[in-house]
Order: structure tokens, then sequence, then C-alpha cells
């Protein structure tokens, strides 16, 4: 049983688009996901899943919480009846992001290429290393909303630069910026459920949550 939480105090780099493809990914591999909502503000995790629901996909249960106090509790809680709980929090440095900082055991942080966003990642680093001095915490960047590698646009590797520059290796896989990704997530989808199959989504999703599932156990 492991508790993650997806965060960035940066907004629009896909965390909620993540907590959807992740515990969904968790759920088509037979595990059972507890996603928890800490966003009240955003685009939640939590209308997706249960977009998901009123279409007929098997459930995934999903909670809004975002009160520091009642998110710490209500995990430590409930969390022992999922195989693992998923922790979507807001972009500021908020409450939620502080509790969940007390009780997760890895930290899934997508970013985005580009350049402006290196402040927010500096103020997260600060959360990241201040939480770590209290609890063991697994670290897992990953590039999300990559740009194609043509050759020619080098924003992919600035950004994977800057991200290991503050200390944090950068997991090798990567998600492209892709509109089943965007339609799948709204819907409460995995891309693996999302019709039209979009082959690449569905490819960079899977080794995604393979490798999240991996790095958790190592
Ligand atoms: N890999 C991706 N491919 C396409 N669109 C994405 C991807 N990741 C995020 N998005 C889109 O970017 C926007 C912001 O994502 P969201 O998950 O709401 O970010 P956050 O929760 O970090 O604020 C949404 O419209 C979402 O659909
Ligand atoms: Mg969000």
């Amino acid at each position: 049983m492991t508790i993650f939480t997806v965060a960035n105090t940066k907004g629009g780099v896909g965390k909620s688009t993540s907590t959807v493809q992740i515990s969904t990914g968790f759920a088509l591999q037979g595990l059972r996901p507890w996603v928890v909502d800490g966003d009240k503000k955003q685009t939640s995790a939590l209308l997706s899943l249960t977009n998901r629901l009123n279409a007929g996909f098997p459930g995934i249960a999903a909670t809004e919480l975002s009160d520091g106090g009642s998110l710490r509790a209500q995990v430590r809680l409930q969390s022992p009846q999922f195989d693992h709980t998923i922790i979507d929090v807001g972009a500021r440095d908020s409450g939620a992001l502080r509790a969940a900082l007390t009780v997760t055991d890895v930290l899934v942080v997508p970013f985005a290429p580009r350049a402006y966003d290196l402040w927010a990642y500096e103020n997260m680093v600060e959360l990241v290393k201040e939480a770590q001095e209290l609890r063991d915490i697994k670290v897992i960047p990953f590039l999300n909303m990559a740009k194609s590698d043509d050759g020619k646009n080098s924003d992919n590797a600035l950004a994977i630069a800057d991200i290991e520059a503050l200390g944090f290796p950068v997991a090798p896989v990567r998600v492209g910026n892709r509109v089943a990704i965007d339609r799948a997530s709204a819907a409460g989808l995995n891309v693996q459920e999302y019709k039209p199959v979009d082959e690449k989504a569905r490819d960079e999703v899977a080794k995604l949550v393979q490798y999240i599932l991996e790095f958790s156990q190592s």
C-alpha cells in the first residue's frame, strides 16, 4: 500500500490529468486505487472520475479533502482499505499540499517544458526537502506535455536539466501533449479505455504507470 501525491506548486502542468491516468492505470492492472482530490478550485480529478462512473465504467473511489487537517486524518484512516492512494493537491503552497507531504510515500511531480516555470520548482524543492527531513519520500519528476523531439527543439532537454540541477533525477519516461490524454482525462478514462485509441498516448501512459509502480517498490 503506497500513498502517492501528485504535486507541483505550478498550476496547469498536468497534476489532475496525471492523477486520472495513474489511478485508472492502476485499476486496469486490477489494483484498487483511492483518489483524494485536495484541489477544490481547479478542474478536478473527482469530477472526471464521477463522469467515468456515470458513463458506466468500473468506478474508482474518489473523495474531496481540501482542508489539510482533514486530509491527513482521513488518508491515515482510509488508505489501508485500498491498494494505493493518489492525492491530487492544488497548485499553491497550500495546507493540503503540506498535509499530503506528511503522509506520502512517493511524490510524483509532472512538469512541463517551459523555462519560466523554474521559480515554481525552486519553491517546490524547498518544501520537498523540508518534508524529506521528516519522512523518507521518493520523488518522481516526469516531463509532461513533452514537445515532439524533432532535433530542433531543446525545450524538453532544458526543462529536464533545470529539474536535475535542483537535485532530483528525472524519470526516464515522458508523456507528450496529446489530445487523447486531454479528452480521456476529462471523461475520467485511461487513454487505454478511450476511443479512438491513440497508440503513442497509450504507450506513454502505460510506461509512466509501470515506472511509478516499480520505482515506488524499489
Ligand atoms: N499530456 C497531456 N496532453 C494533453 N493535454 C494535457 C496533458 N497534460 C495536461 N493537459 C491539459 O492541460 C491542462 C492543465 O492540466 P491539469 O491536469 O488540469 O493541470 P493541473 O492539475 O496541474 O493544474 C488541461 O486542459 C489538461 O487537459
Ligand atoms: Mg488540477
